[in-house]
């Protein structure tokens, strides 16, 4: 094959670029460089070729290949740009992220029901001058029951359903091991409470294992029981928000001499009678009575020179009476539905 002539050198030269501006893709482009430039490409075949032409044509001939060789390397390149160019473009539009769509937002978490009933009751004995005592989950049979007037054959231990650990452990049945703690430690006289968690081996619509109470303890010189009754009334009608009947039926906790459970007028019928309290007109709220001698020995209180009176109420329970909540059960299920009511 002969050299091109000049104009069959323009000729290649403006369809190479034509492809090339036309190339789909940077494949394409690729194969169009090999094709033209490439070491078997056309262009570098017509170089080869310089050595059939006389001498005197050689110079102006490979001048005029070298030129269409950087004419089709030039278009190669700003295709080759612009095909980039598309591709990020593409990209941008694809991952598009409008940052000023307004967010999702964090929902505000509130507090548990148990914790805001707890809240409630102990801001209420605070304002009456109690203070906050607490003591250990795992307890020792000692201060659970033996100093609370509880001997190994007592028929009460019975009722406590209690949860043994390793080595002669408890997990406390109720409050009440933290009026030994705190005697022995705190000469009177003193108003405390002591609200925590406590643990009996049962479960229904009213029962979890594991509950709140809140014990209250005063002991002073001449505590009487009238002061008790006061400080429940008092009490009980700050919780509920109401001037609501309150009534002391007398009782037995081995802990306390004389006991008396504590009742009031049942707030969802006002005493009428309803499911809840069973058609009676009266919800059973707390335990109480005037700490028992035997109590004050174990705990290092002279009995002749101190009174005092104890009391012990379920947080659950006092929850449910005031937000009308019927299963116990409902404050440890963790259902939104349920918490977000609060
Ligand atoms: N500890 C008792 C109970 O759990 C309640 C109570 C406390 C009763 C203090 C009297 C005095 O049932």
């Amino acid at each position: 094959m002969e050299p091109l002539a000049t104009q069959q050198l323009h000729d290649l030269v403006r369809d190479a670029e034509r492809a090339i501006s036309e190339a789909p893709d940077i494949n394409a482009l690729e194969a169009l460089r090999v094709r033209y430039l490439g070491k078997k490409g056309v262009l570098t075949d017509q170089l080869k070729r310089i050595g059939s032409l006389a001498a005197d044509q050689r110079p102006a001939f490979g001048q005029a290949v070298n030129i269409a060789k950087d004419a089709v390397a030039q278009s190669i390149e700003a295709r080759r740009d612009a095909l980039h160019k598309a591709a990020m473009q593409q990209q941008l539009v694809r991952d598009h992220l409008d940052v000023t769509l307004p967010g999702r937002g964090a929902g505000i978490g509130g507090l548990h029901p148990i914790t805001r009933t707890l809240e409630r009751l102990t801001d209420i004995f605070l304002r009456m001058g109690f203070e906050v005592a607490d003591g250990p989950e795992i307890e020792d049979d000692f201060h659970n029951f033996e100093a609370l007037n509880i001997p190994p054959d007592h028929p009460a231990r019975a009722m406590h359903d209690t949860f043994y650990v390793e080595r002669g452990g408890l997990l406390r049945t109720h409050t009440s091991p933290v009026q030994i703690r705190y005697m022995l430690e705190n000469p009177p006289p003193f108003r405390v409470i002591a609200p925590g968690r406590v643990y009996r081996c049962d479960s229904d619509m009213t029962h979890t294992p594991m509950f709140h109470q809140i014990e209250g303890l005063a002991v002073a010189e001449k505590v009487s029981f009238a002061d008790l009754k006061g400080v429940l009334i008092h009490f009980l009608q700050q919780f509920f928000e109401t001037s609501l009947e309150v009534r002391l039926r007398p009782s037995y906790f081995p802990f306390t001499e004389p006991s008396a459970e504590v009742d009031i007028s049942c707030v969802f019928c006002e005493g009428n009678g309803c499911r809840v309290c069973k058609q009676s007109g009266w919800l059973e709220v707390l335990g109480c009575g005037m700490v028992h001698p035997r109590v004050f020995q174990h705990a290092g209180v002279d009995p002749e020179r101190y009174s005092g009176y104890a009391f012990g109420l379920g947080v659950e329970r006092m929850g449910m009476l005031r937000y009308g909540v019927d299963d116990i059960r409902l404050y440890f299920d963790n259902d939104l539905r349920f918490l977000e009511q609060f």
